[in-house]
């Protein structure tokens, strides 16, 4: 069963990914249907979270599934001082399948390899936000007609944005040029420049937002993760770095979207959301399908 988990991007292949987008677009043809009738699946949310944990579970109640968990572990037994091991080994024996986001890098790793049901990492600190990464994979397929060859533009918190960090590992696979627009203090980690390197993925390094929006085929907007920073101060000089405005999309391509994981602070105007490049509301909603394939891929349900 361990091995069932997904805890990083980099546990699933091209052919996995593709065949996750291939089941969530059926699942967006026909979202309600009873497959997870008899199972129950445990979101244990450690920090808080509306998009990941609400399309998990609409995911789950539109097939039929029931859902049990906390989305504030101060409600929990944790509050007592019980161990990540503990919560996790009792909550296996309600469950069929945990996802679980948690502060701490690699936790949901050590969650994976202890569990007997398998976990799905919902966010581990700066690391990884998967099933983000396949919703993200997904939504770009189907604003672009191809994940391959795409020109892609990673703007804002680089360094602590677990999401850009997976879709760098996921899109790498399709032959991509990326474009990272960033506060020095905020680049992109070298151990991702590295993974680049290695596969001949052609990226540069900006300060300057306008510069790269011209060629993008996708502007992926991050927000800057205030609960990364330790000194208040450091935030408050890079939090309005990149504020993306409508008139500033006017000269960009036709088939440019615009993307974010959400939640946005100010890093995206108000007036960007009636642009029909805007597509972050959407990108929303392909989670309740994406996290449907990978919640029955995983499993095993047909
Ligand atoms: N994209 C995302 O992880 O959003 P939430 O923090 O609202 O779950």
């Amino acid at each position: 069963m361990k091995n069932k988990s997904l805890v990083s991007i980099s546990d699933y292949s091209k052919e996995q990914y593709l065949e996750i987008l291939n089941l969530a677009a059926e699942f967006e043809k026909n979202p309600v249907q009873d497959i997870l009738k008899g199972y129950v699946v445990a979101t244990l949310f450690f920090e808080p979270s509306t998009r990941t944990r609400l399309s998990f579970e609409s995911a789950v109640n539109k097939l039929g599934g029931r859902i049990i968990g906390f989305s504030d572990a101060g409600t929990s037994s944790v509050q007592k001082g019980e161990s990540l091991k503990d919560t996790i080994l009792t909550v296996a024996n309600y469950s069929d399948l945990i996802v679980m986001r948690h502060p701490i890098e690699g936790s949901a790793r050590f969650a994976s390899e202890i569990s007997p049901v398998p976990i799905i990492n919902a966010g581990d600190g700066a690391n990884q936000h998967p099933t983000q990464c396949l919703l993200d994979l997904y939504s770009i397929r189907k604003t672009q007609g191809t994940l391959e060859n795409l020109n892609i533009a990673l703007v804002g918190d680089l360094k602590y944005g677990r999401t850009v960090h997976s879709l760098l590992v996921a899109m790498s696979e399709f032959n991509p040029t990326f474009n990272f627009i960033s506060p020095v203090e905020l680049r992109m980690p070298e151990a991702y420049k590295i993974i680049l390197d290695r596969k001949g993925i052609k990226y540069y390094e900006h300060t300057n937002l306008e510069d790269a929006l011209l060629y993008a085929d996708i502007v992926y907007m991050t927000r800057v993760q205030k609960e990364r920073f330790s000194d208040p101060i450091e935030y408050e000089k890079v939090k309005n770095a990149y504020i993306l405005r409508n008139s500033m999309l006017a000269n960009t391509k036709e088939n440019m979207r615009v993307l974010h994981p959400l939640p946005r602070v100010n890093e995206i105007a108000i007036d960007v959301d009636s642009n029909p490049k805007a597509y972050y509301f959407e990108q929303a909603l392909n989670g309740v399908y994406t996290r449907q394939a990978i919640i029955c891929k995983i499993l095993g349900v047909k």
